[in-house]
């Protein structure tokens, strides 16, 4: 299975957006994906997917129901496993509430090709922490120089506090591919130099309008406008994961494995 993190430093640059549309994507090329809402307080991927969840992983977290029992069926057969929302003690999981989610999620694994992670933003402990649970670490940006900024941040961390050198940058809500090729250089030089940390182009998603007049009628852009040039790009990056080959993933990956590089200090 492949295990992808979507993640930022700043919120609001399309981490949801990216996940649910190339969920869908994915999902039209025949993938058999799960989405985890990994953003414990204000989680909100089911909005995305007009799904209305009963339970949700603080019920899993307390104990109070399996994993199994949560995840919810959206579109095209997408598994979508719904954080809380407004819940301010999911904010910061402690050690065995780690091991609980990995342990479920053993459990829930089966037939699973492609897991994405939404995660929140930040450089709180559970985003570290999915983050190192997952086998790519795609970093979402926006133009806006506070994302670029909290975007190095979080690489920061990452690198120089739990020897993660190795990120995907997805360049969103630029103009052009330019825009986007200027930001990356831009981030891949400073990262490289400060951090000796690499950042692979993952691609990009231009602003367009048809993304938020989808959402405005609780579809995906890719669903109700595939025409769109956001679609355009959301299917080409969804097609680079589809024939991503396993090995380009890097070892680190816990979720499924025993080894637990995220215990480490
Ligand atoms: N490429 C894009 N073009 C236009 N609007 C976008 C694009 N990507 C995201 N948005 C809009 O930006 C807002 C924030 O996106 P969201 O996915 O919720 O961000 P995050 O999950 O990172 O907080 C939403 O209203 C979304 O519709
Ligand atoms: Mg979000």
């Amino acid at each position: 299975m492949k295990t992808i993190a979507i993640t930022s430093g700043k919120g609001g640059v399309g981490k949801s957006t990216i996940v649910a549309n190339l969920a869908f994507a994915l999902s039209e090329m025949g993938k058999r994906v799960m989405v985890l809402d990994a953003d414990l307080g204000l989680g909100n991927i089911d909005v995305l997917f007009d799904l209305r969840p009963k339970y949700t992983l603080e019920h899993v977290i307390k104990g109070e129901r399996g994993l199994k029992e949560i995840i919810l069926e959206g579109p095209k057969g997408i598994k979508v496993i719904p954080a809380p929302s407004g819940v301010e003690e999911m904010a910061a999981l402690n050690q065995q509430q780690r091991l609980l989610l990995i342990e479920e999620f053993r459990s829930v694994a089966d037939g699973v090709e492609i897991l994405l992670i939404d995660t929140a933003p930040g450089i709180s402990s559970n985003v570290i922490f999915f983050n190192l649970a997952a086998s790519k670490v795609v970093v979402v940006v926006s133009p806006d120089p506070c994302s670029m900024v909290d975007s190095y941040a979080l690489m920061k961390v990452m690198a120089l506090s739990h020897s993660k050198r190795l990120f995907d940058l997805l360049v969103n809500n630029v103009r052009d591919e330019r825009e986007a090729s200027r930001i990356y250089e831009r981030l891949d030089t400073l990262a490289s130099h400060f951090l000796g940390a690499t950042i692979n182009y993952f691609g990009y998603v231009p602003s367009d309008p048809k993304v938020p007049m989808a959402s405005r009628r609780k579809r995906l852009v890719v669903e109700a406008f595939p025409e769109s040039k956001a679609s355009s790009r959301l299917f080409e990056i969804a097609r680079k994961i589809s024939e991503m080959p396993e090995r380009e993933l890097s070892p680190e990956m816990v979720f499924f494995s025993e080894e637990r590089s995220w215990e480490r200090p």
